[in-house]
């Protein structure tokens, strides 16, 4: 029998800014799936079913899609996002899905843990986009840890051919920012 402690098992939504079938960023979601920590899970979900927001389908109620992405946030303990920087800031793909998620009634963000990644193929590692992903946290009342930051740049150099994270300091940063999720999770979690 496992000594794990049940009370201290997280489950994670992987949520990917790329709808790319090679793309790196949702590489390094499976990377940190490979990588997570006992008791904790993480499922990669897929926006590329998303409508473009428009209130007028709103009021007709959520569309199938973004109903099922507002359940999956709500019934998962905290998120891991993963983003391409496009032109500074977040891909529309990522903003459009958030913006669907923050519409009441009891949005799901509001409260929720988040860890930020990105990669990108340039020198920066997406860090102006991980900005503006922070910036949207304020308003939904996502509650982003600070560190580590994982800015993965040149992302040629660190994914094979196969889409698999192969360069080890990466893979630490990783490690080390799921293993600061748990920790930021449970303290919320236990309210201190
Ligand atoms: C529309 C667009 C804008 C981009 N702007 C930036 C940028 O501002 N900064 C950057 O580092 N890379 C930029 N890139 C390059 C992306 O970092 C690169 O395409 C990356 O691989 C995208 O992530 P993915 O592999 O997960 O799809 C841009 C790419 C696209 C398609």
């Amino acid at each position: 029998m496992s000594s794990f402690d049940q009370t201290k098992s997280i489950h994670v939504l992987g949520i990917s800014g790329s709808l790319r079938k090679g793309s790196y960023n949702t590489a390094a979601l499976r990377a940190a799936a490979e990588l997570s920590p006992p008791g904790m899970t993480i499922e990669i979900f897929n926006l590329s079913p998303i409508p473009l927001f428009n209130s007028d389908l709103w009021a007709a109620g959520f569309p199938e899609p973004v109903q099922h992405f507002r359940d999956r946030i709500a019934a998962t303990d905290a998120l891991l996002i993963a983003t391409p920087e496009y032109n500074y800031s977040i891909p529309g793909v990522l903003k459009n899905a958030i913006d669907w998620a923050s519409r009441p009634p009891n949005h799901p963000l509001n409260g929720k843990p988040v860890a930020i990644m990105g990669v990108t193929t340039g020198n920066w590692g997406t860090v102006r986009a991980q900005l503006h992903l922070r910036q949207v946290c304020v308003y939904t009342n996502m509650l982003p840890l600070n560190q580590p930051e994982v800015l993965i740049a040149r992302a040629q150099e660190r994914f094979d051919a196969n889409g698999r994270l192969t360069d080890e300091t990466t893979r630490d940063f990783i490690r080390k920012l799921l293993e600061a999720l748990t920790d930021w999770t449970l303290r919320l979690r236990q309210g201190n």
